[in-house]
């Protein structure tokens, strides 16, 4: 399949941009056309930021896995559609045609519905990256099932809030994961969660670690014994069953600046045209590339780029079970070599810690098949782009900056590798269809080049969130409230003399460690939780892999005879309540922290400690307790 939207050239591309400002719904109506449509759609758009309400394709049937499964098997019934490799190099790799992915999703379509599962229910995923995490999520689609995949670092209690947050009946789940020289408990985990979830009626669980496991009866299922189950049923093949345009095609948590995480709601047609397009227009993909996106499969970048993506677009997708230093650093680039990998994507972070083993893990490796690089998560700093593009593009490959958010769907400002100029450490161009604008804080826009301002995006694209489970207001005061008529991206970005966008980073208080999104609030409310802590206040600080580390100021009430052991302890609790991933990677004990006279915490001051630059604190004057100020520098980390 050629694509008849790819962008070929610069012109092409302000073309096309023309185009989908001018007359939107004709520009999406005829890429649309080129998907399979159960019913067509009677009208292209309907919205306002208002309420909001955005609807794209309305009146429009259809199934996603058709489009990502069945509309390929005439012509590339035999090309790779998921290639595996898996954690331990020595282990036979896994592929899987278009025809065999077909073939395992429609029985494990059966799976769910001999299990009851039916179109609109919730189904909670808590898998490592198997290629039956992908059948999964495929099966879900394809059954009409909301599926909410949650990542494999999060905790129980994280489990529960999102299994009671979605009222999810069903979940999937492995024994256990490799990840490098670790095996991590998965079904366990899934036990302590149920404990205050008893509505969950069926666990589905895949072998992979064969680690001893509680299956509880009338409860627990193994996915083997019931994939053998519709084996003797007979026939595999699964309608795919109708879903409107507009119905929820997945939740995804995702962290704010205020309270749990919220389930970013995403829909059927109109995600699944925007990650198509934007996967062949970004990346280039050409017929045969091998496209290895490094992200899980937890995160949104997996659901758009490893699985919904590229699978529409019959494209060939890499899955990677392990991590980038397993057995060494130089894993990724064994698998470039091994799989031919012509276009390869990941993150900052992965790229900076890579970095510092240095090049004798990359000089072994041709890395000839390379044509595309890419980045996401988090702004790439300049030093690790040049370190991407000499030792692995080799200068002769495109790196695309790709800058986009759980609440996207897909990716809406980069550069087209090798079409648009690239920047280091630039998203540089919005996509065909986007239309961000910079407003200032009184809400203005700020109009012109060679300018800077909070990053809004103005006009509706086909992925854009639709709203957030159970709670349409939460979505609207997220997202929508701050300025009006706009959508409110949380990221503060500058606009260069020719128009490029160069993103700052958050202007609230969301984190982003190592690409991954955390909230502050979230990670003070576990700390809080820890025995003796009366209060805490937790900021990010640059972390040179990281990007961004967690500092965490905190009041301790009891005795700190063993400081060492107790900040132990509060990790210990943070992992307990969030996940690994929110554990802080410094904690101050203070016995006070700034705040204004109405109680505020002045996060502003403590990030400036956090940073180091101790003599530039600007006005403490209005704070209730200046003295508390010294003590905190003082005692700085
Ligand atoms: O701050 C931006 C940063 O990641 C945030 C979105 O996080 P999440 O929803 O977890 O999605 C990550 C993967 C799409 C954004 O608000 N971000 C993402 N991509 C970039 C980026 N910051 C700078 N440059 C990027 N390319």
């Amino acid at each position: 399949m050629s694509y008849s939207y790819q962008i070929g050239s610069l012109e092409q591309y302000h073309e096309a941009y023309r185009k989908s400002v001018e007359d939107p719904e004709g520009f999406w109506a005829e890429i649309a056309r080129t998907f399979t449509w159960k019913k067509p759609w009677d009208k292209v758009l309907e919205w306002n930021f208002k309420e909001p309400n955005v609807k794209w394709f309305i009146g429009g049937q259809l199934n996603i896995t058709e489009n990502c499964l069945d509309r390929h098997l005439e012509s590339k019934a035999d090309q790779p559609a998921i290639i595996w490799e898996s954690n331990d190099p020595n282990e036979h790799h896994r592929v899987l045609t278009y025809r065999r992915l077909h073939f395992k999703v429609c029985q494990f379509a059966w799976v769910l519905k001999n299990n009851g599962v039916k179109k609109g229910d919730r189904v909670c995923i808590y898998m490592g990256m198997v290629p039956e995490l992908a059948i999964a999520v495929l099966a879900c689609a394809r059954i009409g099932a909301i599926h909410s995949v949650i990542f494999g670092g999060f905790s129980a209690q994280s489990i529960a809030d999102r299994l009671q947050d979605a009222k999810a009946e069903y979940i999937i789940t492995c024994d256990g994961a490799y990840r490098g020289n670790k095996t991590i408990p998965l079904k366990p985990v899934i036990d302590d969660a149920l404990v205050t979830c008893p509505f969950v009626k069926t666990v589905i669980v895949h072998t992979r670690t064969r680690t001893p496991v509680s299956m509880i009866k009338g409860r627990d299922l193994w996915w083997e014994d019931e994939i053998n189950r519709v084996e003797t049923q007979g026939n595999p093949d699964f309608p795919a069953e109708t879903m409107d345009a507009e119905d929820p095609l997945f939740i995804l948590y995702t962290s704010g600046s205020t309270g749990k995480p919220k389930g970013v709601v995403h829909s059927s047609a109109g995600y699944m045209i925007y990650t198509n397009y934007s996967f062949v227009n970004v990346f280039q993909n050409k017929p045969g590339d091998v496209h290895f996106c490094t992200a899980d499969i937890g995160w949104i970048t997996g659901h758009s780029y490893i699985v919904y993506g590229p699978l529409s677009a019959g494209a060939t997708s890499l899955m990677f079970e392990g991590i980038p230093t397993f057995p060494d650093a130089g894993r990724f680039w064994a698998i470039v070599d091994k799989y031919k990998v012509n276009i390869l994507y990941t993150a900052p972070t992965a790229i900076r810690s890579l970095m510092v083993f240095g090049t004798d893990f990359v000089t072994p490796y041709k890395l000839d098949s390379l044509r595309v690089l890419g980045t996401v998560g988090e702004p790439i700093n300049e030093e690790a782009w040049h370190w991407y593009d000499e030792q692995i593009g080799k200068k002769r490959c495109p790196i695309v900056d790709t800058w986009w958010q759980t609440e996207t769907g897909g990716i809406l400002i980069s550069n087209l590798a090798g079409v648009t100029p690239a920047i280091p450490a630039h998203a540089t161009l919005p996509l065909p269809g986007v239309q961000p604008v910079l407003v200032d804080e009184n809400g203005k826009e700020v109009k012109g080049n060679g300018v800077s301002g909070n990053l809004c995006i103005k006009f509706p694209w086909p992925s854009i969130i639709r709203t957030t489970y159970g709670d349409h207001e939460r979505c609207r005061t997220t997202y929508f409230a701050t300025y009006e008529n706009m959508y409110f991206t949380g990221d503060g970005a500058l606009r260069d003399e020719k128009g490029n966008y160069r993103i700052t980073g958050r202007v609230d208080d969301v984190l982003n460690v190592s690409g991954h999104r955390i909230g502050t609030a979230e990670v003070e409310n576990a700390i809080n939780m820890h025995y003796g802590v009366v209060e805490s206040a937790v900021v990010g600080y640059p972390h040179e892999i990281k990007g961004q580390g967690i500092y965490a100021y905190v009041i301790y009430s009891g005795k700190r005879e063993d400081e060492e052991l107790i900040r132990k302890d509060i990790s210990a609790t943070v992992s307990r309540i969030i996940g690994p991933i929110a554990k802080p990677d410094k904690i101050q004990f203070v016995t006070g922290l700034p705040k204004t006279r109405s109680g505020k915490i002045m996060r502003r001051i403590l990030r400036k400690i956090a940073e180091g630059e101790l003599q530039n604190l600007g006005d403490t004057t209005t704070l209730l307790d200046p003295a508390v100020v010294e003590e905190i520098k003082t005692g700085k980390q």
